[in-house]
């Protein structure tokens, strides 16, 4: 089991500075801490590091409105997004921020290197233009009428009726989204990083570190010239300035990537870490978790910056698909848009992180969250099933023998050694975030558990001969260890509250071990509870409000 310890760094999609984390996000939040968890409890050493995308407009005029500085705007959402991360037990080891010295300082030298690539070219661009806001408008502050179907009240780069993508100067009677003036148009200098020279290591890079489904997606750009990529902004803009270019800034996705690296730069300053043997190190993996909406930024841009600037590309992007719930795209007017806050004012989030296991596979499919099959779950398998093998072994042992463990008798013992022999592919599907698996083959195991320990009748047992029934309370006891311990990056309280009660340190993979026989074990904490309908129902209700 002792494999030489890895280097890991995870990083997970940089959310907006501008909005509350959802139930959407968390699909993305959730399983990379699983991932991360799971990697830390089989002894490698892994940093899962994230921060606030901070920078662009939709933030500048959001505080402009508020009558605050962006600075006041982002340092509030930092403490709101540490917190709703929090309540759903996802640890980073760094959360920080795209407006962070480190950041800008990556962000120079990737630019400089981007410069003597000769990589960087200058053009001038037509862009709407609000002399009232004296602004340049980015597409999603114009709206008018689709050039294709006529659709009204269409945003300035694809039309949401018939999905057309245009430049914003072609919607029809364009207005601007800030002050419902029409915009005038206006040529403005920008930068654009050229694309085209890195179209081989690209063609080679993007199927070896992304799914087929995903590579096969990206590289149908392939068969035209690739377009260059604007990389600036005008002023007025919340972000880093151009060096050598005044009242210019740094596309927002410029930076936001870079902000990974700024984020392990700062946990390796306060580590006493080189950044080095983290990022540089080809030893050292790199992973990002990403929603299929990012892709571009991710597997086409960023590997062709870091490439420039020497920096190492990641070992893998790992691209998951959107979530839906009871089927539908999440509503507001529905109720199903929950914000994290939401869902953590009405339900457990073990709940969520136990459902949201048991339906990711790793791949780039949407995944539903059917609210009647959510209380469904958790109520008949994380509570009936797996719960519920330590509360009645666990309570009856406490109640009428002592809470002394004894041995486990040979029927007992062969379902321990048959959970136990499941450590390999369960780690497997783990390591290949398989999540889905994972979960089913525990509730394989605590079904066999529930058959054995009612198949005994341990309650008469105990009657006339209550060392078998200690045996069969020990076995149960024994094989639920064995689930906690699978489960523990899925439900860490669950798993820390089951290694107190046997009196144990928090779980590693290595637990898997050993055996809890002939000691005491401690009084039994509730793990899980079931949810109530009339929960969710409040909490739809609210997010209809908030
Ligand atoms: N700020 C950018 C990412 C920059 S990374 C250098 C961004 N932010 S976001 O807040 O819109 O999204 C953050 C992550 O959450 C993305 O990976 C996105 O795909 C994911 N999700 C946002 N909504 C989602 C769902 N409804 N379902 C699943 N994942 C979703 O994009
Ligand atoms: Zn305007």
């Amino acid at each position: 089991m002792n494999t030489p310890c890895r280097k890991i760094v995870v990083t997970s999609a940089l959310p907006y500075a501008n909005g509350d984390i959802h139930i959407g996000h968390l699909v993305e939040y959730i399983q990379t801490d699983f991932w991360v968890r799971f990697q830390k409890m089989r002894g490698n050493e892994c940093v899962y590091v994230c921060a606030d995308d901070t920078h662009g407009t939709p933030i500048m005029l959001r505080a402009r409105n508020e009558g605050i500085t962006p600075e006041a705007l982002i340092a509030a959402s930092h403490d709101q997004h540490t917190r709703d991360f929090a309540g759903f037990e996802i640890s980073f080891d760094n959360y920080y921020s795209t407006n962070s010295p480190e950041n800008r300082r990556f962000c120079n030298a990737v630019y400089e290197a981007m410069l003597k690539s000769g990589a960087v070219t200058t053009r001038s661009l037509p862009q709407l233009y609000c002399g009232h806001d004296q602004m340049f408008l980015p597409d999603r502050f114009v709206k008018g009428t689709c050039p294709k179907c006529g659709a009204q009240g269409q945003y300035g780069d694809a039309c949401d009726v018939c999905g057309q993508t245009y430049a914003a100067e072609e919607l029809v009677n364009a207005l601007c989204a800030i002050c419902g003036r029409a915009p005038v148009t206006r040529d403005s200098e920008h930068l654009f990083f050229e694309l085209e020279p890195f179209r081989d290591f690209l063609k080679q890079w993007i199927p070896a570190h992304t799914a087929p489904d995903v590579a096969n997606k990206l590289l149908e750009w392939f068969n035209e010239p690739l377009r260059g990529w604007c990389i600036s902004r005008d002023a007025p803009y919340f972000g880093f300035e151009i060096p050598g270019h005044p009242g210019k800034f740094f596309y927002v996705w410029v930076d936001a990537p870079i902000g990974y690296m700024a984020s392990l730069q700062k946990w390796c300053e306060d580590h006493k870490q080189r950044f080095e043997d983290w990022w540089q190190n080809p030893q050292a993996e790199l992973y990002h978790f990403i929603g299929k909406d990012i892709v571009r930024f991710h597997c086409l841009f960023w590997p062709a910056m870091l490439k420039t600037a020497a920096f190492k590309t990641p070992d893998k992007v790992f691209v998951h698909g959107f979530l839906t719930v009871n089927g539908e795209k999440m509503s507001k007017s529905k109720g199903t848009f929950v914000k994290a806050r939401t869902y953590l004012d009405h339900l457990n989030p073990q709940d969520l992180r136990f459902y949201y296991a048991c339906k990711l596979n790793g791949t780039t499919d949407d995944m539903d969250l059917n609210l009647a099959d959510f209380a469904n779950r958790v109520n008949s398998d994380l509570v009936g099933k797996i719960a519920n093998l330590a509360s009645r072994g666990a309570q009856m042992l406490n109640k009428r023998l002592d809470g002394l463990t004894g041995s486990m008798d040979a029927e007992g013992r062969e379902l321990h050694k048959r959970a136990v022999a499941k450590a390999d592919s369960i780690a497997a599907n783990y390591e290949a975030r398989d999540f889905s698996k994972v979960m089913t083959d525990i509730r394989d195991l605590a079904d066999q558990a529930n058959q054995y320990f009612d198949a005994k009748a341990p309650w008469t047992l105990v009657k006339t001969d209550p060392e078998a029934a200690r045996q069969v309370m020990t076995s149960v006891l024994n094989v639920f260890r064995v689930l906690a311990i699978y489960l523990q990056p899925v439900l860490p309280s669950f798993a820390l509250k089951t290694s107190r009660l046997f009196n144990e340190d928090a779980y590693t993979w290595e637990a898997l071990g050993s055996t809890v026989e002939n000691k005491r074990i401690n009084v039994y904490e509730y793990l899980a509870t079931r949810v109530e309908q009339s929960a969710i129902d409040t909490m739809i209700d609210a997010s209809r409000l908030t």
